[in-house]
């Protein structure tokens, strides 16, 4: 079975990742339903949906300004460098459900942010739009409108931007190999990207330390980390 889809995988024309925020657990960024999971010490509808934001912007933004404190210093780690090593031998198409830019910062060329970016910002009322690279001192922050400003992603509750899921669909049809990689596979539309990639023959291919509720559904599933699988995925094409 593994040389098999080793050989898919050379062969591969187009490889699409879904990633989640596993692939950013080695760089010291906490995940969400893991073990230590930022949904197990917070209370998600008090702080990722738009309601808890109108109720209480201040400490929707006061959490989010600890997490761009944490995200501001994470570096890439091997799992996102392989991917960027990866376009060496095939297309690569990233689409990530990750805020935190470590997927750019470790120089992927082509990456789809599903649910916005933690340095995004823009207005609640005009339309500014915009990027910071630091903490604010002063929340909820004020557009020059006199109006507060909220973070470019997207909460619980709210649709992914049409443009933006529309070109994920057309990534995922048109992969040869899809690899799923730190992702819980819980949230939609996310989760059925790897649907879409089946129907078109796609390889499905896990990288997880656990199973998910989609693992009975994949070609190969990797019980690893991110950052020991991927970069072993790579070397298959230096055979
Ligand atoms: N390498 C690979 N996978 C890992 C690692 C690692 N080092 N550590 C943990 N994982 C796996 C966990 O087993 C889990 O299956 O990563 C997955 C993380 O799942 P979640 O915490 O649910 O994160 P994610 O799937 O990205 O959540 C999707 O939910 O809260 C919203 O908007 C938020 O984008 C997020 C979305």
């Amino acid at each position: 079975m593994f040389e098999s889809i080793s050989k898919r995988l050379r062969e591969s024309r187009k490889i699409v990742f879904v990633t989640g925020a596993g692939i950013s657990q080695e760089s010291g960024i906490p995940t969400f339903r893991g073990k230590d999971g930022l949904w197990r010490s917070n209370d998600v509808m008090k702080l990722a949906t738009i309601d808890a934001f109108n109720d209480n912007p201040k400490l929707v933004w006061e959490w989010y300004n600890e997490r761009r404190k944490n995200v501001f210093s994470a570096e890439p780690n091997l799992g996102h460098k392989a991917i960027t090593e990866l376009e060496k031998y095939s297309k690569v198409v990233v689409l990530t459900q990750n805020i935190d830019g470590l997927h750019q910062k470790a120089g992927s060329s082509q990456v789809l942010e599903l649910h916005g970016s933690i340095v995004k910002i823009k207005c609640t009322v005009c339309n500014y739009k915009g990027e910071t690279f630091t903490e604010f001192l002063d929340i909820p922050p004020l557009c020059a409108c006199g109006n507060i400003l909220r973070p470019e992603v997207v909460w619980f509750g709210e649709g992914l931007p049409q443009d933006l899921w529309q070109e994920a669909i057309v990534h995922a049809n048109s992969c040869d190999v899809m690899v799923i990689a730190g992702t819980s596979l819980v949230v939609s539309p996310a989760n059925t990207l790897p649907i879409y990639a089946k129907q078109n023959n796609a390889i499905l291919v896990e990288i997880n330390p656990d199973e998910t509720i989609m693992t009975s559904n994949m070609d190969l599933s990797i019980r690893s980390t991110s950052a020991i699988a991927l970069p072993e995925l790579v070397s298959i094409f230096k055979q």
